[in-house]
């Protein structure tokens, strides 16, 4: 089942955020401090992550976000710009700072995140009408929820009526309910089991509770949901028949931006042709080889190194 066809442009929207990030044997303890001399900046941002993965897997990305005018907002864009993603539509508020994010990972290659969204949270409903021809031009609309959740609506909105595949990443989940209009506008919607627990209300754990889940999405109106479980691989719900993706055995070692490369690299094999099965391969490969190198941008694994596994 081809889905979006070959050729697909990609609109990417999210957060484009300089993660700065320790790595220690073990997270702290409220009030204690654990000092480590092992320390990073790298580019990152659910959105930025998401584009990134996108374009060095074989699609064509124009990039919809907003950006400061600071130095890490530069770095940002050229970062971006670097690996091929189309930068040109990224507005500037000359007020505001890139997103930031500040990341601990331990031994586990867990992480903690606490995140401050700058002029990404300044993008608005507005501004999305004011570039409508942006969409005029893609195919995959992708998008995650590091930004004002009213600007991702209004992004859906406008990319429905030109006929665009939407796929949201709906990272954090939103507080609010969506929208009753959005998720019969989504195609795919692909929370973790932490966002599915709390989109659905269903406790997910493993692929048993994992089902459950992704049945009440499907009857909220979403066309196809897929709920990724970490080292468990992931299942998607397929025209009423659940399909359960094995994990990628492989030595993690830091997992932040795992779940961002599994979208874009779901974007990019559907863009390029792929059908729906072969592109949740395609992103469990990817997103498990992500894991395997520091960093969020700087873990996107190459084009020749997904193949060579898939
Ligand atoms: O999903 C990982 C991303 O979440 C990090 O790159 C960080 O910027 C936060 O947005």
């Amino acid at each position: 089942m081809n889905i979006v066809g070959l050729n697909g442009k990609i609109i990417s929207m999210g957060s484009i955020n300089m993660d700065l990030v320790m790595f220690m044997d073990r997270f702290p303890e409220p009030g204690e401090t654990v000092v480590t001399d092992n320390f990073s900046t790298f580019p990152g941002g659910k959105g930025g992550n998401q584009g990134v993965t996108a374009s060095v897997l074989g699609g064509k990305v124009k990039y919809f976000g907003k950006l400061g005018e600071d130095a890490f907002s530069l770095q940002l864009k050229k970062a971006l710009n670097e690996r091929g993603v189309d930068t040109a539509s990224i507005l500037v508020d000359k007020t505001s700072t890139a997103g930031i994010a500040i990341i601990l990972v331990n031994k586990q290659s867990q992480n903690l995140i606490s995140f401050t969204p700058g002029a990404n949270a300044l993008l608005t409903p507005e501004e999305v009408r004011e570039h409508k021809e942006l969409f005029e031009t893609g195919a995959i609309l992708l998008s995650s929820m590091e930004i004002n959740p009213e600007t991702v609506y209004e992004s859906i909105r406008i990319a429905n009526e030109n006929g665009m595949f939407i796929i949201l990443d709906p990272a954090p989940a939103p507080k609010e309910k969506f929208p009753e209009d959005i998720p019969a506008l989504v195609n795919i919607i692909k929370p973790n089991e932490t966002e599915a627990s709390f989109i659905t209300g269903i406790k997910v754990t493993d692929f048993v509770s994992a089902e459950l889940a992704l049945k009440s999405l499907s009857r909220m109106g979403f066309l196809y949901p897929i709920i990724t479980l970490g080292e468990q691989g992931s299942i998607a719900y397929i025209d009423g028949k659940s399909v359960r993706i094995p994990p990628y055995k492989v030595e993690s070692i830091d997992s932040t931006a795992a779940g961002d490369v599994f979208s874009g690299a779901l974007a990019a094999s559907l863009a390029t042709g792929g059908n729906l099965e072969e592109a949740l391969n395609f992103a469990s490969i990817a997103a498990a080889l992500c894991t395997t190198v520091k960093g969020a941008q700087s873990s996107i694994p190459s084009l020749a190194q997904v193949r060579a596994l898939f």
